[in-house]
């Protein structure tokens, strides 16, 4: 049985993957994971039942029974549309504090593992190349300058309308990248065997066109 290729692609905040990760698997016609989410359902959920954010074994059951679907472009989240309300700094600062809980991460596995479907998946994150698809065939730590990914997600920010101040969101970047790269389980890493793709002065098309070379040569 031949397994379902997986292209992992993981990198700091604000980075470009999941922009660079859906239009990879656009093109490919792959299946697209985008495990932050998950990280982020489970931030929103907690906080809603009120859990605190240092208690690791309460958030695993609660990460475990979390009832998750995505469908058409929207995220359910035990039935009610959430897609919107993930995507807050709030929703994401707590997100990765905790995800460096082993339980939470342990509760996510299986539903990341469903994700690989034929004809392929796409997915993006943290520890996709080195804990979930180990054995991905092609492995890219996407990055860029922690300036170029402040004034990307600034001006994500003003195109939706929402105010924000560029050294605060530089700031928060660099606190997150320290949390996320310095936690015990499932650091930010670069992979054995994963490519570097430093994306400061690139385009989205020229990013997505890289990916998509370095996947072709592999798959040939
Ligand atoms: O949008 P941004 O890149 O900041 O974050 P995200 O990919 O939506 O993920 C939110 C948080 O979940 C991150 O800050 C990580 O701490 C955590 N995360 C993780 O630990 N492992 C993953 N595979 C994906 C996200």
């Amino acid at each position: 049985m031949t397994l379902v290729p997986v292209i992992a692609i993981d990198g700091p905040t604000a980075s470009g993957k999941g922009t660079v990760a859906s239009l990879v698997a656009e093109q490919l016609g792959f299946h697209y994971l985008d495990s932050g989410a998950l990280y982020r359902l489970v931030a929103l959920a907690s906080e809603k039942e009120g859990i605190d954010v240092k208690n690791g074994p309460e958030l695993g059951v609660l990460a475990e029974k979390l009832s998750i679907s995505f469908e058409k472009g929207q995220i359910l989240l035990n039935g009610a549309d959430v897609t919107e309300a993930i995507r807050s700094e709030a929703i994401g600062l707590r997100a990765s504090t905790l995800a460096t809980h082993p339980e939470v991460r342990r509760a996510l596995v299986g539903l990341q593992h469903a994700f690989r479907k034929a004809p392929g998946l796409v997915a993006d994150g943290r520890d996709m190349a080195s804990v979930i698809f180990p054995d991905a065939i092609v492995k890219v730590f996407l990055t860029a300058t922690a300036e170029a990914r402040a004034e990307r997600r600034y001006k994500q920010l003003i195109a939706k309308g929402i105010s924000a101040k560029l050294e605060d969101l530089l700031r928060d970047l660099q606190e997150r990248d320290a949390r996320d790269s310095s936690r015990g389980t499932a650091p930010l890493l670069i992979a054995e065997g994963a490519q570097v793709l430093e994306t400061s002065d690139l385009s989205v098309d020229q990013a997505v066109k890289t990916v998509l070379d370095w996947y072709r040569s592999k798959a040939a």
